[in-house]
């Protein structure tokens, strides 16, 4: 199977590895890719987000199969694209992907489901803003309704932060808080079966004990020990399933990766966000347990045979990454700093470039990432602290917590 992923972050430097694995894979290009795809994957040029553009490469490198990474292309309907030429493509069309690229359109497709989520409103006037903050009280969250490559979502107690933010935005979402800790579960489908892999938790604030700033994510660990007893059923039987049958039902099935955010909250689990496409940095933790070969299961769900495909093989043991982000991210990540000790293995690219003198230097926000793997979530842990020791990163950020307080058994739901 000839394979083409699109994108460049850490999602697509792990989907390669994965692929790259898979014996049924005979090439894999990667577009437009970083320095750590590179190194797995043939490299080529794109703008994944024109449909049009990544359609004639897919044509170009002769693809049996197109994996979209991110969820720009997807919502720009580059996955429509590539199915009209007649290529098998893993991921979203247009439509679908709206559950990601418009907060309100997902919370219609919530309510129409029957999907438990937070009570929102969706406004556009600093006057509804206000009375929907005043009817749900501190703290606020105030999400704008498309896509802000996250950073569209502020929880604040501070009500004039929560206003400004809703003022800057065109169209806001305001809901209640959901309180409890939050997982992320990932499911493939062809938009009619749908498989559950193993739930993550990803860490969103850029400082230690959960402070600061939200960002992309600054690490993350799978699986989560803390997690109830058939809490993946239940949200299969009550999320994902009928979401999934709803868009169907629209005429505009979603085939692809549905991430469910949640939140474990006292009454049940709630739905925070759905995004249309492996999420970043679990995505690394993930793959790095998955032993059944990636490319013919992101195949089947291209072409909706998921059904027919054995149950999902799982390592034993945990896994643990630790994103290393740029000096300034999230407000102002600062590139062209040099990175040393990235070439190894577990090390995942994300926002990399090599040099032509060989050098790989910072060229975004999240650079890497260090994963772990180990027999324990305590050793994978470890490891993958271990092996962001070996990297260097002339005002890099770290978080020192990841994974901690679940090795400690301190995360109660
Ligand atoms: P989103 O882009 O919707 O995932 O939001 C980003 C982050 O904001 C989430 O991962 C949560 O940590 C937080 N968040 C979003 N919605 C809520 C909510 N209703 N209650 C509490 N935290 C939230
Ligand atoms: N880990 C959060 C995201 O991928 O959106």
């Amino acid at each position: 199977m000839r394979v083409l992923v699109i994108g460049s972050g850490a999602r697509e430097h792990a989907l390669c590895l994965a692929l790259a694995a898979d014996p049924a894979v005979t090439a894999l290009v990667c577009a437009p890719g970083n320095a750590g795809t590179a190194a797995v994957a043939e490299q080529r040029g794109v703008d994944a987000l024109d449909p049009a553009a990544v359609t004639e490469l897919a044509q170009d490198v002769d693809a049996d199969l197109v994996v979209v990474g991110p969820e720009a292309p997807l919502v720009a309907g580059v996955a429509d694209a590539v199915r009209a030429a007649g290529v098998a493509c893993f991921g979203p069309s247009a439509a679908a992907a709206r559950l990601e690229g418009s907060k309100a359109f997902a919370k219609e497709v919530m309510s129409a489901a029957r999907v438990p989520t937070a009570r929102a409103h969706v406004c556009t006037t600093v006057d509804e803003s206000a009375a929907a903050l005043d009817e749900f009280g501190p703290p606020f969250v105030v999400k704008d309704d498309g896509l802000a490559a996250g950073k569209g979502v502020v929880v604040t107690s501070d009500r004039a932060a929560a206003l400004a933010h809703a003022e800057a935005c065109e169209r806001v979402v305001i809901e209640e808080f959901l309180d409890g800790p939050e997982v992320s579960l990932f499911c493939l489908t062809d938009g009619s079966t749908v498989v559950p892999l193993l739930a993550a938790q990803d860490s969103k604030r850029i400082g230690d004990g959960d402070t600061g700033p939200n960002t992309g994510g600054m690490g993350a660990y799978a699986p989560l020990p803390w997690l109830p007893a058939g809490l993946t059923d239940d949200v299969m039987r009550d999320v994902a399933r009928p979401t999934v049958d709803e868009l169907a039902r629209r005429g505009t099935p979603f085939a692809g990766l549905l991430y469910i955010g949640l939140a474990l909250t006292r009454p049940g689990p709630r739905v925070v966000e759905f995004n249309a496409r492996f999420g970043d940095p679990e995505t690394q933790v993930v793959l790095a347990l998955l032993e059944t070969p990636l490319a013919g299961l992101l195949q089947a769900a291209a072409i909706g045979t998921l059904g027919e495909q054995p149950p999902l093989r799982w390592r034993p043991g945990a896994a643990v990454t630790v994103v290393l982000a740029a000096a300034g991210y999230p407000d102002a990540p600062r590139t062209g700093d040099i990175v040393t000790g990235a070439d190894q293995p577990g090390v995942i690219h994300a926002g990399t470039r090599r040099r032509e003198d060989g050098a790989v230097v910072a060229s975004g926000g999240r650079v890497l990432s260090a994963t772990g793997v180990g027999d324990s979530l305590d050793e994978a842990r470890e490891r993958a602290y271990r092996l962001l020791a070996g990297i260097d990163l002339a005002g890099g950020q770290y978080r020192t917590d990841i994974a901690l307080r679940a090795v400690h058994g301190e995360v109660t739901v």
